[in-house]
């Protein structure tokens, strides 16, 4: 069969908005045995050879990755520093004292948390954060450590639990929002084998947010079964329903550390700052947790501190320090965000409207959005949404999208049990794309109508 351009029509053919042949083609010759099931990374080489070959542009929304602009005080800072010659120099691992400062700063200010200077710590990336905190735990304690996601979730940081050979334990938050997350959560905890607890939010990929009184209920049970809760601040005031934005005034972006001194966050400069490539984030550690004492720690460290231990242990052992260039940046946006010079919100607020035109887009064409809710009120409008067709199950939606332009990645890999859904992230479809959009969601609906 040949296929002359992409509106050719057989028999058997629809008129899909992408070449048929060429989809099918791609797809085989990838060798994946189930398309839908591939990684982000697969996925993107074979969209890649698809729009390639075909000269077609998809709505491309699998990866999670900032479509704006590095915030420019960052850039300036780097450079400036990079000037004086601080690439020749070897870091301090615990950060340079004015990221301490400014990082201490603006926790007390964007989230109004008291924290010792010691416990704000540079990492390469949050990603750099999660995998030596996770190494650090792991030598905590007598037991064997066993870790519990709250899902769904960023697949990373199963893989760095995997890498580290520990165990892990995790439910989809899905069915147990509000207070029915109360009695699923003790029921992990009760067990006694957990060490830690991770989630995110706003949360990749659903976008759903915790409610305070979810908060509350982990943040209790972290301190009745003395657990430690590391939350996964990496899309930081980005609940854009409201604005966390003003130092020092509430609303303050939500947080566990309200509720227990058992927290460990993980703050990243990537998508709140568009700061992904030069891998800048910050763990803060509350005082109780840098100060905690176990003789454990003693048989891989040469600290029975738990503060000591992580960065003279871990971080030295991963990356010994964090390069100081990126630090000077995120020294400088912090700073300025304290100083109410800038407002990181308004710079990445053209999410929100992107996802609430999307999401339109989709509903409006028989697409349902798969977590919508926050306990009783709609989810907000942000960097990921998540949606499924009816009849069709993740896997099967995923690949019959590519056939539309359309790629997004499946809920499967992220541990959700919502296996109909997929993830779609806003951040590289532009606004000039959404009557493209609009066209292929409504040839979609129109070759798979609904009864
Ligand atoms: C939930 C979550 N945590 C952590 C990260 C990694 O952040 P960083 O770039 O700071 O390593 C991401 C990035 O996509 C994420 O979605």
């Amino acid at each position: 069969m040949k296929t002359i351009s992409h509106t050719y029509i057989n028999m058997n053919m629809k008129n899909t908005p992408i070449n048929q042949e060429v989809v099918s083609r791609k797809i085989k010759e990838s060798k994946l045995p189930n398309i839908g099931k591939a990684s982000i990374r697969e996925l993107l080489k074979v969209v890649n050879q698809i729009e390639e070959e075909t000269g077609e542009k998809f709505i491309r929304m699998e990866m999670g990755i900032p479509g704006l602009e590095a915030v420019q005080i960052g850039v300036d800072a780097e450079i400036e520093a990079l000037k004086k010659g601080v690439a020749s120099k070897y870091v301090n691992i615990e950060g340079i004292p004015e990221f301490k400062t400014e990082g201490q700063r603006f926790v007390k200010l964007f989230l109004d948390v008291d924290v010792e200077k010691s416990g704000c710590i540079p990492t390469v990336g949050s990603t750099s954060g999660s995998f030596s905190t996770f190494m650090t735990l792991g030598n905590l304690y007598d037991k064997p450590y066993t870790h519990l996601f709250i899902d769904p979730g960023f697949p990373l940081h199963k893989q760095q639990l995997r890498a580290l050979n520990h165990n892990f334990e995790s439910f989809d938050v899905y069915d147990y929002r509000g207070d029915k997350l109360h009695e699923k959560l003790e029921s992990h905890l009760s067990k006694g084998n957990i060490t830690s607890i991770l989630y995110s939010n706003p949360n990749n990929p659903s976008w759903i947010c915790f409610t305070d009184k979810e908060l509350r209920i982990i943040g209790e049970l972290a301190n009745k079964y003395n657990v430690i809760v590391m939350e996964d601040l990496a899309y930081f005031g980005m609940d854009f329903r409201k604005n966390y934005s003003v130092p020092g005034e509430p609303p303050y972006q939500p947080t566990v550390a309200k509720y227990t001194d058992n927290f460990i966050l993980l703050i990243s400069s990537s998508k709140a700052f568009s700061y992904a490539g030069q891998r800048l984030g910050m763990l803060v550690v509350s005082d109780k947790i840098f100060n905690l004492s176990s003789e454990y720690l003693k048989m891989s460290y040469n600290s029975d501190i738990f503060g000591q231990a992580l960065i003279y242990g871990s971080l030295y052992a991963i990356n010994a320090g964090t390069a100081h260039s990126p630090q000077y940046a995120v020294t400088s946006i912090f700073r300025a965000a304290n100083n109410k010079e800038f407002n990181y919100r308004e710079d990445v607020l053209e999410y929100a409207e992107r996802a609430e035109k999307m999401k339109k887009l989709f509903t409006t064409n028989g697409f349902k959005i798969v977590y919508d809710k926050d306990e009783d009120d709609p989810i907000a409008h942000g960097f990921y949404f998540t949606f499924s067709y009816p009849g069709f199950t993740g896997e099967e939606l995923l690949e019959e999208l590519l056939y539309y332009g359309i790629s997004g990645i499946s809920l499967a890999i992220t541990g959700s049990t919502r296996t109909e859904g997929l993830r779609a992230c806003v951040s590289l479809v532009h606004q000039n794309q959404l009557p493209d959009l609009e066209y292929r969601l409504k040839k979609f609906k129109e070759h798979h109508p609904l009864n």
